[in-house]
């Protein structure tokens, strides 16, 4: 498929989502929004693929959502538009994991656009922020929620009210980043760490992917009970027979995902 505002690239059961929208450091417009979301919605149906990327450029993972584009919005456009619903919502639902690569700018929509994957690798060039206070508006996309759950409510009100930026180390430090590696090497870490998930068993994926997310969704009764559910369901699975058969024989499994 031809896009206009992103480049996808599979390789080794990863997808790669890279947004294309440099002069204006990658500001989310629906057309983009739109784009991301078909794009995973491909990725997801694709069996040759394990594991998804999304990341921008060096200057700027993305610098929010597009200002031009809202500045003129009613309520109503807003409102009945979906603004933010509409076409964000695939990051979310989508059942394989999504790794965020942030180089740069990572700010308002492009914070939460980064937050709404299940994990951030950042360069040590990243800048986090919420700075949507200095345009009158607040955040629309999960900052407010996603944040302090993500680093606490001393930081997030921090980082919502004043609009500070955080850096990598301090995000990292943070709990907001998995790992923080040296801005030219950051696709090809993400790219490797997401190979290697691509290379377990997929349903396997899929399940901790759903465990981890209920930790945030749930009490710990439900979620303890819910993991169990899975790990018993994983006893179904032809890739639980390989990779114990593989271990007892003291070879590599070669999952089927399935
Ligand atoms: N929307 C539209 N255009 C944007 C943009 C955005 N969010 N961010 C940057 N751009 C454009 C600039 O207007 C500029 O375009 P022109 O060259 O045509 O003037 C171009 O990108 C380059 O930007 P700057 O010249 O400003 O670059 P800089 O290096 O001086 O500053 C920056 C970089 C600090 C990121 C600055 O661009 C900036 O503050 N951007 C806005 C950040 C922001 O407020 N984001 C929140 C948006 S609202 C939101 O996201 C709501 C939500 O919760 C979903």
């Amino acid at each position: 498929m031809e896009y206009t505002y992103i480049l996808t690239e599979k390789k080794d059961r990863v997808g790669l989502i890279t947004l294309n929208r440099p002069k204006q450091l990658n500001a989310l417009c629906d057309g983009l929004m739109d784009e991301v979301g078909a794009a995973l919605a491909d990725f997801e149906a694709d069996d040759g693929i394990g594991c998804i990327v999304i990341t921008g450029s060096e200057k700027a993972f993305a610098a929010g959502a597009d200002i031009t584009m809202m500045k003129d919005f009613s309520y109503m456009d807003a409102y009945k538009g979906d603004y933010i619903t509409r076409n964000w919502e695939k990051v979310k639902t989508c059942r394989k994991p999504v790794i965020a690569a942030v180089a740069g700018f990572a700010l308002g929509g492009g914070c939460e656009l980064a937050m709404m994957c299940d994990m951030i690798f950042a360069a040590d060039t990243a800048k986090f922020g919420q700075p949507e206070i200095k345009l009158g508006i607040l955040p629309g996309a999960g900052g407010t929620q996603r944040l302090p759950r993500a680093i606490g409510k001393a930081k997030a009100m921090d980082m919502c009210l004043t609009a500070r930026m955080i850096g990598a180390e301090e995000a990292e430090r943070s709990g907001l980043v998995a790992r923080v590696v040296p801005a030219d090497k950051l696709v090809d870490e993400t790219l490797a760490a997401a190979a290697t998930i691509a290379s377990f068993s997929l349903p396997v994926v899929m399940m901790i992917k759903e465990c981890v997310n209920r930790a945030y969704e749930s009490s710990l009764n439900e979620g303890l009970l819910f993991e169990r559910r899975e790990f018993h369901a994983a006893f179904a699975l032809a890739d639980q027979k390989e990779g114990m058969a593989a271990f007892v024989d003291k070879r590599a499994a070669a999952f089927k995902h399935e």
